[in-house]
Order: C-alpha cells, then sequence, then structure tokens
C-alpha cells in the first residue's frame, strides 16, 4: 500500500493531507524518513509520525449526522463556531465527507477513513446526492423542471443532468452527483427560484431517515459496506476480501463507467 494512504486510512489525516505530511519529511518507515507519499508500505513495516510510532490502523468508523443549520462541515472553525465533528461523541479523529453550507441541513458523513472520504467526494466516482428544496416564487413550472434536468450554464459551467421530483408547488427534490459550490442553490436561482431551505436527505446508497437534527449514529457495517461499492476500489476491496465471491463489481442501476459517463456528460 502507498505510504499516504496508509496513513489515510489510519485516520491520521485525508489523503490528500498526508501526502503533504509525508513530503514534509515527518514519517520514517522503519526508521528512515520517508518523503515520497507513493512509497510501497507492507503491515510489517514500523511506521512513525513525528517520532511517534503508529502500531496500527484503528478500526474504520463513519458517522452519520443530522446537520443543522448554523453549524459548519469543517473540522474545526477559526471564527469558533459549532462543527459537525463536535456532534459526534467519539473519541476518533474524524472528517466530514465533503460540505454542506452553513445554512443547509440534513445528512452529512463522518469518517476517520480518508481514503473512504476522498472517494466518496471525488468527481469521477459521481455518487448521488438528494437535496429536498423549498424554493421562492412558487409554484415551479414545468419549463424551470426541464431546465434543470438538462443541465444549467452556471459561471462555472453546464451541470450534469438533475433528477428533478416536484414535491409541492415551492417544493422540489433535486438528485446530482457533482460538488460544485452552492451548486443547488445557484441551480434554482437561475431558473427564478432562490433557495428558502436546503436539506440534504440522502448521500449515495445511505438516506436521512428518522435521525433528529443535531443527532448522529455510526453506521452498520453493512451500510459502510454499500457505501464503499459506491466506488470501484471500495468494490474491488471487498471482493478480494471475501474470497469466496466471485460476483462483478455492483454499479448502480442504469450506469456506465464512470469514466464512459464522465466522457458522456462532456465534463
Ligand atoms: N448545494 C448547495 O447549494 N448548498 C449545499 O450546502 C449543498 C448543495
Amino acid at each position: 500500500m502507498r505510504l499516504a494512504k496508509y496513513l489515510a486510512s489510519a485516520g491520521v489525516a485525508s489523503r490528500r493531507a498526508a501526502e503533504e505530511i509525508v513530503r514534509a519529511g515527518r514519517v520514517t518507515v522503519t526508521g528512515v524518513v520517508v518523503s515520497d507519499p507513493a512509497h510501497d508500505v507492507n503491515p510489517t513495516d514500523s511506521i512513525a509520525l513525528d517520532g511517534a510510532p503508529l502500531t496500527h490502523a484503528p478500526a474504520r468508523v463513519v458517522y452519520a449526522v443530522n446537520k443543522p443549520a448554523g453549524v459548519v462541515s469543517t473540522v474545526r472553525d477559526p471564527q469558533g463556531r459549532p462543527t459537525v465533528v463536535s456532534l459526534v461523541p467519539s473519541d476518533t479523529r474524524l472528517y466530514p465527507v465533503g460540505r454542506l453550507d452553513i445554512d443547509t441541513t440534513g445528512l452529512i458523513l463522518l469518517t476517520n477513513d480518508g481514503e473512504l472520504a476522498n472517494r466518496l467526494t471525488h468527481p469521477r466516482f459521481e455518487v448521488e446526492k438528494t437535496y429536498r428544496v423549498l424554493v421562492a416564487h412558487p409554484p415551479v413550472r414545468d419549463q424551470a423542471i426541464r431546465a434543470l434536468r438538462n443541465g444549467i450554464v452556471l459561471d462555472d459551467g453546464r451541470t450534469a443532468p438533475a433528477k428533478i421530483r416536484r414535491i409541492a408547488a415551492d417544493t422540489l427534490e433535486l438528485t446530482i452527483h457533482e460538488g460544485r459550490k452552492r451548486q443547488v442553490k445557484r441551480m434554482c436561482e437561475a431558473v427564478g427560484h432562490p433557495v428558502r431551505r436546503l436539506e440534504r436527505v440522502r448521500f449515495g446508497s445511505l438516506g436521512l431517515g428518522e435521525l433528529k437534527p443535531g443527532a448522529s449514529r455510526r453506521l452498520t457495517a453493512a451500510e459502510v459496506a454499500r457505501l464503499s461499492e459506491l466506488t470501484p476500489a471500495g468494490a474491488a476491496a471487498r471482493r478480494s476480501a471475501s474470497a469466496s465471491s466471485a460476483a462483478p463489481p455492483r454499479r448502480r442501476a442504469g450506469s456506465a463507467a464512470p469514466g464512459a459517463r464522465r466522457r458522456a456528460a462532456g465534463s
């Protein structure tokens, strides 16, 4: 396994941050400083960070949190506002999987597995996120729905086609697989319906369910496995872990390989 990946899966930092840590010369492998994040390590190597041995990788944990408004989705906030990490009663070092705006509520995942967090937010895996959106200036007409479905030209390019369900005259359910900044708000604004309230109700295979605002729960092994399977690396790891299974990697129904879909979408 690559050194940076090992550090990320040990919960030391996200993969990118782990690469920086290695480049800074803070990591030794069997007593020798290694500054190449791609350096190959194996479980018998003794690896130390700033001189402190990493004895073994802690168990992977993933939490679902129902983020209330006013909470930031970063690990720390220089302005001292509450963070999603502070909502979880865990001693493990946790990282948010992606971001929600401070006024957005709903489902956000936290994990100590930087590698999993990386994969779930990487654009190439196109993990779907579903938002319930209360908009201004109802009713939302068919023309606006069509425009959202087809993709909207924003200042950072055209959005990929979205799945839209009209729940009420002023409420939509919108499913996208991109994670651009303020994307849902900008899409709705562009069709004349500024967002009044935004809640994420689904992240990939996981729904918000009955989780109360501010509450969190640790995901079961089966839920984590289903999330991992949304990315080919996760599927591959699970396949090699269960030698008895010869099943092919599962893909979401109707979806092609991520690379093929990306090319087809022109992004
Ligand atoms: N889209 C937004 O506009 N804001 C969020 O917080 C998430 C998606």
